[in-house]
């Protein structure tokens, strides 16, 4: 696959005429990905690097069977879901089979991928009992849809927006760093009652708490692991005040933590959220989306006398493409694959907390691993320069991984799950490999505020001034010898 543009040209073009709101991973040197396989992505110089923050290709970069699925229905029909087609009760049907019996209702969306599922979602708690309130946990991301930022401090503390009066945000269940950390006699339970003091204080200030959301292991907020039995309670409190549970499985379901095929499994058989919402890994980059909930809040839903079409949710393509996901998940075992990675990954990276100082908290369930750094181990004082500086130099070791949380201080883990052992080896060489460097020169990098990766929620480092020299050793791909020259000469004279 040739370029079109010369690097720089597409950079400048980007530059032009896509919005700067719109950030690129590593502004001064971003990577131009011309083609991905499996858990590899591969630049226009035909480098190879390897994807270790990529879950929304689940089963793999361009998997044959997913783009094959997309292909034969394309060539057949498309069309909105107003017409019958087999496709779309097939995949709800099949859906709702991974989930528990009473989760069986589906909404499918598209359009702004899985943030239109979210706000969905909140439209359906509303509806429910006519409560407006919703309970989020704090440093939290839904998505990006102006219903969304409202919910969503990640976002809305970092805007002018202030919190708006129907927005209650709870401390998010974090052992390591937040309220009540692991030494606390019942963590689920404190973390719990804030929550019920929320929903006491909501009602005596008049107000009804419409939904309690959160996603099942947080990810943007620094890959949290709630303590066992917190949603429960959660749950137990919110549905007592009228309200519903959305679990956000975004970026987490689909087997991602190996044993159980959502998160929220993780929490036992006795907690089952309202609303599931779904999407990033369900298409494998096709962009689907979907709302699971009970028949209960589906007929209040329906007893509006609004009728619910979205365009191309659930299309048949879409539906094609999303079926040959959770078949390859299953032919492949891509779910054993994750416990068994997962957990030589997170050995692996134990040994470096045993030698390495910088690492405070090694956490995470299958392919969703968060490496928490630290400059001191007692106070837990976020190293953030550290982390940026360890993500940039990751890259130029040809590995991709972000840094997140409110301190952007914890290492992102959750690849593609075809991820071998053999990555899990190599990726951790490499960061060993910088850490003990860094140990050896003892020094903190300096990282100005115009050089700490910007805020986003599949975040890259966006500035590379750290960054030292590139690797020389390129090589071709092979598939696209030479820059377009004549291209990059037309560009330059209309700039
Ligand atoms: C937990 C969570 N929910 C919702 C979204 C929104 O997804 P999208 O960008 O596809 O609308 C994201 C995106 O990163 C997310 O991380």
């Amino acid at each position: 696959m040739c370029e079109l543009y010369s690097k720089q040209d597409t950079l400048a073009l980007r530059g032009k005429h896509i919005g700067p709101s719109c950030k690129v991973f590593f502004a001064a040197d971003p990577i131009k990905i011309m083609r991905a396989q499996r858990q590899y992505m591969f630049d226009e110089e035909g480098e190879r690097y390897l994807d270790c923050i990529n879950n929304v290709a689940h089963v793999g970069h361009c998997h044959p069977e997913v783009v094959q699925a997309a292909l034969k229905q394309m060539e057949l029909l498309n069309t909105n879901s107003r017409f019958l087609h087999d496709n779309i009760v097939e995949y709800a049907k099949r859906l709702s089979a991974t989930l528990p019996g009473k989760l069986s209702v589906c909404y499918f969306t598209n359009s702004g991928y899985v943030s239109e599922a979210n706000d969905l979602a909140l439209r359906l708690a509303r509806q429910f009992r006519g409560h407006q309130d919703v309970i989020t946990l704090d440093h939290a991301y839904h998505g990006h849809l102006s219903s969304l930022i409202e919910i969503s401090p990640y976002k809305f503390r970092k805007g002018k927006d202030v919190k708006k009066e129907f927005v209650h945000v709870a401390p998010t269940p974090d052992t390591y760093r937040g309220k009540y950390r692991e030494n606390h006699e019942d963590p689920a339970k404190a973390y719990a009652d804030e929550v019920k003091k929320i929903i006491e204080e909501a009602h005596d200030s008049g107000r009804k708490i419409a939904a309690f959301i959160a996603e099942s292991m947080q990810s943007c907020g620094g890959q949290i692991i709630p303590p066992a039995g917190y949603f429960q309670k959660v749950a137990e409190y919110v549905r007592r005040a009228g309200g519903v549970f959305i679990a956000d499985e975004v970026q987490v379901g689909f087997g991602r933590v190996g044993k159980y095929f959502w998160s929220f499994q993780m929490h036992g058989e006795d907690f089952i959220p309202d609303i599931v919402t779904m999407g990033k890994p369900m298409g494998n980059g096709h962009p689907i989306a979907c709302v699971v909930t009970t028949k209960e809040i589906a007929e209040a839903f329906n007893s509006s006398g609004m009728e619910y079409f979205n365009t191309y949710g659930g299309n048949p393509v879409s539906c094609a493409v999303g079926l040959a996901v959770l078949d390859i998940i299953e032919n492949e075992n891509l779910q054993e694959n994750a416990v068994r990675v997962g957990h030589y990954l997170t050995e692996l990276l134990n040994e470096q907390k045993a030698k390495h100082s910088l690492i405070g908290d090694i956490r995470g369930a299958g392919l969703f691993i968060g490496i928490d750094l630290v400059k001191d181990h007692e106070k837990r004082t976020p190293a953030t320069a550290e982390a940026q500086h360890i993500i940039y130099k990751m890259k130029e070791k040809r590995v991709l991984l972000s840094a997140d949380g409110p301190h952007r201080n914890v290492l992102k883990i959750k690849p593609p799950m075809c991820f071998t052992e053999e990555d899990a080896k190599f990726m951790v060489n490499q960061l060993d490999s910088i850490l003990t460097e860094q140990m050896i020169s003892n020094k903190t990098p300096s990282v100005s505020s115009h050089n700490t990766i910007q805020e986003t929620h599949e975040e890259l480092p966006s500035n590379s001034t750290m960054e030292s020299t590139e690797n020389h050793s390129r090589k071709r791909n092979g598939m696209c010898p030479d820059k377009p020259a004549l291209l990059s000469k037309r560009l330059k004279t209309e700039r």
